[in-house]
């Protein structure tokens, strides 16, 4: 046999619980999607026509390592002033390709070999990944529904070993649609500053909350010092094609992760930046409409899934609600197999999210109402079969 030339890090990685399910989907003919993690709207007019203007004007260069100087203002601003956190342009902030390069630069910049990174459970199934492949360990603790899947934390606070590093949170959170509270975030930050841990906080779905308001982690008093924020266009905007997002932090830190972005990637896409700064600008009407339809949406396929008996807890943030499947009597892979085969529905096992994902199914509802309509109508049927 030929000898592997990979790394042992990388030989060690599971491919996405995802990706596997949806080279399946690709082949089959009348699935309806409840598996896509990104928006069915396209990118809003106004943006798109301020990357094209972008290329037009001939900003077809590098841009400064950081990113455009007037985009990392328009941040620093929008950050004020929606959650009273003050960052400075020049040395607190840079521009990346998306929260999967933030988080890659994030993790990778602080962690030494062996160093442990917790992460509440179910989580975006990227995390434990990029921790392995910056060479850390990726310890999870699952959050429970009865908790209404905020962080367990009396089990964070006793996982912590004199080797951990750093607690990874992403709330609202992918795939439960939980939204953590003040108070939760609060005694995360007590156990971050008992134990002197970084606070990685992916915040990439902050505006996509449902009548609550997003905590932004840095703003909790006294955390600024210890956090990474990582927020991006992907979600918000309908931008997750231009790849563009950013990190924010102690000005040490953030020159780490400028260090590595220097030398593996230069700088963001040009033209996605002034998208963002568009975006930024201009895109709140384009939020507020995407945020009311999504939420509409909400409404029906999280009362839709309670009717029809795989209890669904309420989903306050992002576009996923996630139901438990056990009344099916069927594991959640099996679940996600069956009814992809007999009613063409397509859903993402819970565990490919990580402990605590077992039981459950992640549903996207980023996508038309009338075609969630047809899902729970097929989703009936088939509980009807085997609930
Ligand atoms: C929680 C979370 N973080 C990060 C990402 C990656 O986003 P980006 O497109 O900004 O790289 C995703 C995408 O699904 C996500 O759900």
């Amino acid at each position: 046999m030929k000898k592997s030339y990979l790394a042992h890090r990388v030989a060690s990685l599971k491919p996405s619980g995802i990706r596997k399910f949806f080279d399946i989907v690709a082949t089959m003919k009348d699935v309806i999607s409840l598996g896509i993690g990104e928006p069915d709207f396209d990118t809003p007019d106004p943006i798109l026509q301020a990357g094209l203007a972008s290329l037009q004007r001939g900003e077809t260069h590098y841009t400064s390592n950081s990113g455009v100087l007037a985009l990392r203002e328009a941040l620093s601003e929008n950050l004020q002033r929606l959650y009273g956190v003050s960052y400075d342009p020049i040395s607190q902030l840079i521009i990346t390709v998306g929260v999967s390069e933030a988080l890659y630069l994030a993790l990778t910049a602080v962690l030494n070999p062996g160093e442990e990174v917790l992460i509440p459970t179910p989580c975006f199934v990227a995390y434990q990944p990029e921790v392995i492949l910056a060479g850390g360990v990726p310890v999870e603790i699952p959050s429970r529904f009865e908790d209404n899947f905020q962080p367990n934390l009396q089990a964070l606070a006793e996982a912590v070993t004199p080797r951990t590093k750093a607690i990874l949170i992403g709330y609202p959170n992918n795939p439960t649609g939980a939204v953590a509270s003040r108070e939760t975030l609060m005694e995360v930050l007590r156990i971050a500053e008992k134990h002197d841990l970084l606070v990685i906080s992916d915040e990439i779905y902050d505006r996509l909350v449902y009548g609550i308001p997003h905590v932004c982690f840095a703003s909790l008093p006294g955390a600024q010092e210890r956090t990474l924020t990582l927020g991006g266009f992907s979600k918000d905007y309908a931008m997750t094609g231009w790849r563009i997002g950013y990190a924010a932090g102690p000005a040490e830190t953030i020159t780490g992760l400028l260090r590595i972005h220097q030398y593996t990637i230069m700088s963001a896409p040009t033209t996605a930046q002034a998208a963002a700064l568009e975006a930024l600008l201009n895109g709140e009407p384009h939020v507020q409409e995407m945020i009311a339809e999504y939420d509409r949406r909400r409404k029906l396929i999280v009362s839709g899934m309670n009717r029809l008996g795989l209890p669904t807890f309420e989903p306050r943030g992002a576009f996923y609600a996630f139901p438990k499947i056990t009344a099916s009597g069927m594991d959640e892979e099996t679940f996600a197999q069956k009814l992809l085969e007999e009613e063409r529905v397509a859903v993402v096992p819970g565990s490919a999210f990580g402990i605590g994902g077992e039981g459950f199914v992640r549903c996207s509802y980023a996508t038309a109402y009338e075609k969630i309509e047809e899902a729970l109508r097929r989703i009936e049927r088939f509980m009807q079969r085997y609930g």
